[in-house]
Formats: C-alpha cells, sequence, structure tokens
C-alpha cells in the first residue's frame, strides 16, 4: 500500500475523492464554535479527532426540524438541551438565547426551507485523548441536513416492530440525549436484521421503553392512551406533543384519557393501537410486534386523528414555529 504524507491541498482539495458528493448534496451548512463561523462544503464540515465527543462519546445533541421555512419546537429542543448538559456537568458555550440565534443563522445560510437540523455540544478538545474531561471546553457544532422522508408504506400500511434483546440505558443515561447511542445502534441493526422497522427495548423490569430514536405509547381496551414512565427513557418531544394533542381527543370522546404508565408486552400485544414517535417521522402507527397483530392489524383512527393534528401543529401552531432570518441573512 502506498502511503505517503498528505498535504492540507490533498485532503481538502475541490472535490476530494474520500468525500462522495451525490448530485444533490445531503449537508447544507455547519457552524462550528472552534473555527467561529459556518462553512458550506460537505468536506470542511469536521470535528478534531481529539474532541471527546468523537473518542469517548463525551457531548450530547438535539435533532429537530425546520418545516417551510420554521424551526418546529425549538423551545422544547433547547430546554432538553439544556438539561442534557446538567445532568452530565457540561457547560454550555454559549447561553440557550445565543446558541438559538446562530442556530437560526446557520439554517439562512444553509438556504433550505424543509430540513434536518443537529446541534451537537461536545465536551471539547484536549488532555491528549485521555478519558478525563477536567478543563475540556466545550464546543458548539450545528449542522443543517436533507429533510428525512420516512417510508411511505409507514403511514399507508403501518410498521413493525419486534423487542430488542439490547439492554436499554439505565435510567439516568436513558435521560440524557448523549452522543453514546451504542445500545441504540445495535437495536437498530437488530430490527434491521430480523426484517423488523423498529426494535423496542425494555426497561429493567421488563416493560417497554423506547426504540433506538423512538417513543412507542399504546391505546388500550379501555381506550386510554399510555405512554411509558418517562424516568426509564429520553423524554421525547413529539410523544409529548402527541400528549397534548391527544387531549382534544379525550375532549371528543375518541378516547379516555391519557396515561403515564408501565407498559407490559402482554398489554401492548392486545392493545387496540400502538405507535412509534420521532421528529422525522411524527407518527407511524405499529400494526405488527412480535409477530402478533395490533388491533386491526391496519393504522387506526387513533393514529389517523394525531398525524392530522401533527400536520396542522407543523404549519399553523405559530406558537411552536420559530420563522428562520432567510432575508436578513441574504441583506447582510
Ligand atoms: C432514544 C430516543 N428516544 C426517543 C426519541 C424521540 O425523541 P423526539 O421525539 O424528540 O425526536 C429519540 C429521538 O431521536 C431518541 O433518540
Amino acid at each position: 500500500m502506498d502511503l505517503r504524507v498528505l498535504s492540507r491541498e490533498d485532503i481538502f482539495s475541490p472535490r476530494p475523492e474520500w468525500r462522495f458528493e451525490p448530485e444533490a448534496p445531503d449537508y447544507f451548512a455547519m457552524y462550528s464554535s472552534l473555527w467561529g463561523g459556518i462553512v458550506k462544503d460537505p468536506a470542511l464540515m469536521l470535528i478534531p479527532l481529539d474532541d471527546h465527543m468523537v473518542h469517548r462519546g463525551d457531548g450530547i445533541f438535539e435533532a429537530f426540524k425546520c418545516v417551510k421555512g420554521h424551526i418546529y419546537n425549538f423551545d422544547a429542543h433547547l430546554s432538553r438541551l439544556e438539561n442534557s448538559a446538567r445532568l452530565i456537568s457540561l457547560n454550555l458555550p454559549f447561553d440557550l438565547e445565543t446558541i438559538k440565534e446562530i442556530t437560526l443563522k446557520t439554517v439562512a445560510i444553509a438556504g433550505v426551507k424543509d430540513c434536518r437540523i443537529r446541534i451537537y455540544v461536545s465536551r471539547g478538545l484536549g488532555n491528549a485523548f485521555s478519558c478525563s474531561p477536567v478543563d475540556c471546553r466545550s464546543q458548539l457544532y450545528i449542522v443543517v441536513l436533507k429533510e428525512s422522508v420516512p417510508p411511505p408504506y409507514y403511514y399507508t400500511d403501518g410498521a413493525s416492530a419486534i423487542t430488542s434483546c439490547i439492554p436499554t440505558k439505565a435510567s439516568f443515561f436513558a435521560q440524557v440525549k448523549s452522543c453514546n447511542y451504542l445500545p441504540n445502534a445495535l437495536a437498530h441493526l437488530e430490527a434491521h436484521e430480523k426484517g423488523a422497522d423498529f426494535a423496542i427495548m425494555l426497561d429493567q423490569q421488563g416493560y417497554l421503553a423506547e426504540g433506538p430514536t423512538q417513543s412507542i405509547a399504546i391505546v388500550d381496551h379501555q381506550k386510554i392512551f399510555k405512554y411509558p414512565r418517562l424516568d426509564n427513557t429520553l423524554k421525547g418531544t413529539t410523544l409529548l406533543r402527541a400528549v397534548a394533542l391527544a387531549e382534544e381527543l379525550v375532549e371528543a370522546g375518541e378516547l379516555k384519557s391519557i396515561s403515564s404508565s408501565d407498559i407490559s408486552r402482554e398489554e401492548a400485544y392486545n392493545s387496540l393501537e400502538m405507535f412509534a414517535f420521532t421528529v422525522g417521522i411524527a407518527v407511524v402507527p405499529i400494526v405488527k410486534y412480535d409477530e402478533k397483530v395490533i388491533g386491526t392489524g391496519k393504522p387506526g383512527p387513533v393514529f389517523r386523528r394525531l398525524l392530522k393534528l401533527f400536520q396542522r401543529d407543523y404549519t399553523e401552531n405559530r406558537e411552536l414555529l420559530t420563522p428562520v432570518p432567510y432575508d436578513e441573512v441574504a441583506n447582510g
């Protein structure tokens, strides 16, 4: 093998070989506090290897979306970011207002109206690759990505789920949206290998916890919308929004009530409806779980109502929609 010492120009040539560039880009812009600016060239969207987020998973993140030029539920994500930082004694490099402003500018410079956004706060560089975070200075990275389009059959036919063999994170770690997603990645792989859409991890007592990147809920036989107690899972912003939206269904008599409680596998098998929630999919009906047919085996009425309520929320709920200042950025 020909191994030679490379120059900056070898790596950052206009079309570097190592960075495959699809015709339409997947990554639109990245902000890095290390550089104090934004890059649009995907080949420059880099994080140093000695950032503890890279070599120890010591960092946190948030994932959310921009719909028709408005960031959806931004404050809920910023507040979860702040909570994750507090739980792991990570000082945010800027206050939340500044993080918000930088995010909005990065999306505006990306120049896309429908996209995904990820905010990362890393422990920072230094300490010669040791595990110790002492003396590290946290860094902020923000990346704007192509929007994700879930497979249409999720909504027309419903999705399938299995119970995962991967032990879920212990309560404390489950609540931090950290960059350590190894159990989640393995559960995802397990679902893929077993031909299912989602793998649901169980908590330490054997109750349903969550999917690799999805919150889970059911409608039980009494028409109670039930979701797991949130001390063993990440507090999903989409699930919490669904809980608020489902109040309308309770008022309309389509649901009896809403409750957060332990859900056993048996209870899920016998439920009328079962759902997965996450930012990228909103709500998806699970119609098969561990080979058992859920409800009628087809997307149910509560799913249809919730999906409509989400669609309304994404475009009409001014309280949850933060406009991106495209014009401000364009006019300097
Ligand atoms: C472990 C885990 N649970 C639940 C969720 C759903 O959270 P949200 O609805 O905020 O996307 C995610 C999101 O990625 C996640 O990673």
